[in-house]
């Protein structure tokens, strides 16, 4: 859309059912602020809301296993996520929550105008019922086979594997995800949106007129969706978390999630509005209004297809103008998954990095999933901290300001005459907001950083080149000019890095004394995007700076390694829940059982069976006899670490030779899952060749 008056842009409200993560952040939250503090950089009235889904089957869920409520779940994940966005700096110019009074109101009100416009079709349709729990199973609470692609585990409304949303009645083999059982099919009444019927008009708005502008991940899903043909969605079920359907007769009904979670959009701009005394209706219904979503790519359809189809519906709202879905973001190699705990969680990094949000932003954004699945490794992230950051912005930053105080006593100097190489470095310069603003009027906001990226490398080229240092002790007018240049990239990086680096521009406007809190002082300075390029110069002679400090740390091993710990204890921890157990065996007599003669023995000494990994000679005290076992144990033990162990011994095998050795018994292990071996000792102090029954 060219030259919209004001943006309204929502960033998906994440689920209150779990902490948010590093692949949130890289594929909705941190690309949306990016975007709206650059819209607000250069003066956009813009509404960025956000706010928690409360509503839903995975909370119920959680609720049930933990032996908690619904509501205690969802307070305690608001609070958790809401006080961590804010702390990493989020710049929402409202969060809000599905449950609070404003959104149950909004949607009410958008179903029941939908309803008495005679938007939807009532029908009573057989759907999926659980005996066993007495309840109607919907979304979550029914895993089957994808009939799509043949997933077994896709949920009643969405299959995680291809994407493709769904009815429950759909799913091949569906089974109850609260006990399991075969469900049966009982009648009941709902509330279907005809996307049908909006079939013409999503193909005309979407694969016509948007083909060139949305990103092709997301063209390309809404293609296959339209291609397919859609078919009207229930958009209520019977559940009793939820908003309460709105209609007479329907009791024990509430809206489908997915109906109800984007209004939160809606609601969220709306308590906004209410509390900055301004009127919501124009960020949602005034055609000079951009609105974007952004989204991870799991979200598509409900932003593209349904969201869209119900505003159209409604009648008086705009439809978004773009929306910039991510692809997903792994992490060492691994899906993020909550439930193995295989994740970044952003409350516990920022108590692990204190004072370093932007440097989890500045890899998140490098490493963004823009047009594919990307890769979070802790080495990637100490890397660009320290090779990018540290060693290209913060030490471009030292170099000016340190120079700066040892020269001049902290003042601008007055620059003489510019060199050629000067005032190209100049123009370079002023051009640099317009590189970046291409790059994030199309989300590209890796490409972005990059570019910002550049201006530092600018800045250290100058400086390389220029050698002030060298300078200073023949051409005094010279280092001045020098200096004087360097300062104005240095004051640009403090305002072109803001929307990427918040904390970080802030920090270097206090280091170059032109901190926005000093309104009113004398050197008051205040530079925006669009200054860069037009004003003559940023920092003027004889303005003083602030003290130096150091903008980025270097991140030492020991920290990436704590974070690998971590990671290898969650994977740890999974691989022991999911020991698999072996089945039992066929069952013996007592009298198989009495053949087994098995001793409680001492290992006296060991040795490594050479040319073997796994195999060591032990003599082993029985009680009856000392005799020689071949075991291989070698893996898991040295030599050494054996000799005295207590063990148990199968003292009747029929002896073998094992590499030429006669091994005359076996000792008995057991094994952890990680496949470390384990000796079956006795707990208390029996003399050898004690026998076992
Ligand atoms: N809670 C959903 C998720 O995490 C996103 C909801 S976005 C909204 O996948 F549009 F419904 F708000
Ligand atoms: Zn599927």
């Amino acid at each position: 859309m060219n030259n919209p008056k004001r943006i309204t842009i929502t960033a998906a409200l994440p689920y209150t059912n779990g902490p948010v993560h590093i692949g949130h952040l890289a594929g909705v939250y941190v690309p949306a602020d990016i975007y709206a503090r650059y819209q607000r950089l250069i003066g956009m009235d813009v509404a960025f809301v956000c706010g928690s889904d409360e509503h839903g089957v995975p909370i119920t869920i959680k609720a049930k296993r933990e032996g908690i409520t619904p509501q205690q779940v969802v307070d305690k994940y608001h609070a958790i996520i809401k006080k961590s966005f804010s702390d990493f700096g989020i710049s929402f110019d409202n969060y809000s929550r599905t449950s609070a009074k404003i959104h149950h109101d909004t949607a009410s009100e958008f179903f029941t105008k939908l309803y008495n416009d005679g938007k939807f079709i009532e029908e009573v349709t057989e759907q999926l019922y659980d005996e066993e729990a007495n309840q109607f199973l919907a979304d979550r609470f029914v895993v089957g086979t994808c009939p799509k692609c043949g997933y077994e585990e896709s949920y009643g409304d969405q299959c995680e594997n291809c994407g493709t949303s769904h009815n429950a009645t759909d799913l091949i083999n569906p089974k109850s995800a609260i006990s399991g059982s075969k469900p049966v099919t009982r009648d009941t009444r709902h509330w279907f949106l005809p996307l049908d019927q909006y079939q013409d008009w999503l193909n005309d708005w979407i694969l016509k007129e948007h083909k060139k502008d949305w990103k092709a991940n997301v063209y390309g899903q809404c293609k296959s969706w339209i291609d397919d043909g859609l078919r009207p969605r229930a958009v209520t079920r019977d559940l009793d978390w939820g908003i309460p359907v709105p209609v007479e007769g329907a009791e024990g009904k509430v809206l489908y999630v997915w109906f109800d979670a984007p209004i939160g959009y809606i609601s969220s701009t709306r308590e906004w509005a209410e509390r900055e005394g301004k009127d919501w209706e124009p960020y949602w219904k005034s055609e000079d209004t951009k609105l974007l979503h952004f989204i991870g790519k799991d979200n598509i359809v409900f932003h593209c297809i349904i969201f869209p189809s119900m505003l159209k519906a409604e009648g008086s709202f705009i439809l978004p103008d773009n929306v910039p879905a991510n692809e997903f973001l792994n992490l060492e190699g691994n899906k993020i998954s909550t439930s193995k705990n295989w994740a970044v969680w952003l409350h516990e990094y920022l108590e692990e990095f204190p004072g370093q949000q932007d440097v989890l932003r500045y890899v998140l954004t490098a490493n963004a999933p823009e047009t594919k699945d990307n890769d979070f490794t802790w080495a990637d992230f100490q890397a660009r901290n320290n090779n990018e950051l540290v060693a290209i912005f913060g030490n471009f930053i030292n170099r000016v300001v340190v120079l700066t105080h040892k020269y001049y006593d902290g003042q601008v100097p007055s620059p003489a005459e510019f060199s050629k190489v000067d005032r190209d470095t100049l123009k370079e310069l002023q051009f640099a907001p317009e590189v970046i603003s291409s790059s994030l009027e199309r989300y590209r906001f890796r490409e972005a950083q990059g570019k910002l990226m550049d201006v530092a490398r600018l800045g250290n080229k100058y400086l390389a080149d220029e050698e002030p240092w060298k300078t200073i002790k023949t051409n005094e007018e010279r280092t001045r000019t020098v200096m004087y240049v360097a300062l104005q990239i240095a004051s640009a990086m403090a305002v072109l890095s803001e929307p990427f680096l918040p904390h970080t521009s802030r920090k270097l406007n206090r280091i170059l004394g032109v901190s926005s809190n000093d309104a009113g002082q004398e050197n008051h300075i205040e530079n925006s995007w669009n200054d860069i390029s037009q004003k003559q110069e940023l920092l003027p002679s004889g303005h003083q700076i602030g003290t130096s400090e150091l903008l980025f740390s270097k991140i030492e091993n020991e920290q990436i390694q704590q974070q690998l710990d971590k990671l290898a204890a969650s994977k740890k921890a999974n691989e022991t829940m999911n020991a698999t157990v072996e089945p039992q065996k066929d069952t013996i007599t007592f009298e198989d059982f009495t053949k087994l003669d098995m001793r409680v023995g001492t290992i006296i000494s060991a040795e490594k069976m050479p040319k073997t990994k796994k195999l060591l000679v032990l003599k082993v005290d029985t009680g009856i006899d000392t005799r020689t076992i071949v075991s291989g144990i070698a893996e898991s033990f040295t030599a050494e670490e054996v000799v005295g162990k207590r063990v148990t011994v199968l003292v009747n095998l029929a002896p073998r030779a094992l590499r030429g050795v006669d091994s005359e018994g076996m000792i008995l292990m057991t094994e952890t899952p990680e496949g470390k071996l384990v000796f079956i000792n006795p707990d208390d102090d029996v003399p050898n060749g004690s026998s076992i029954s």
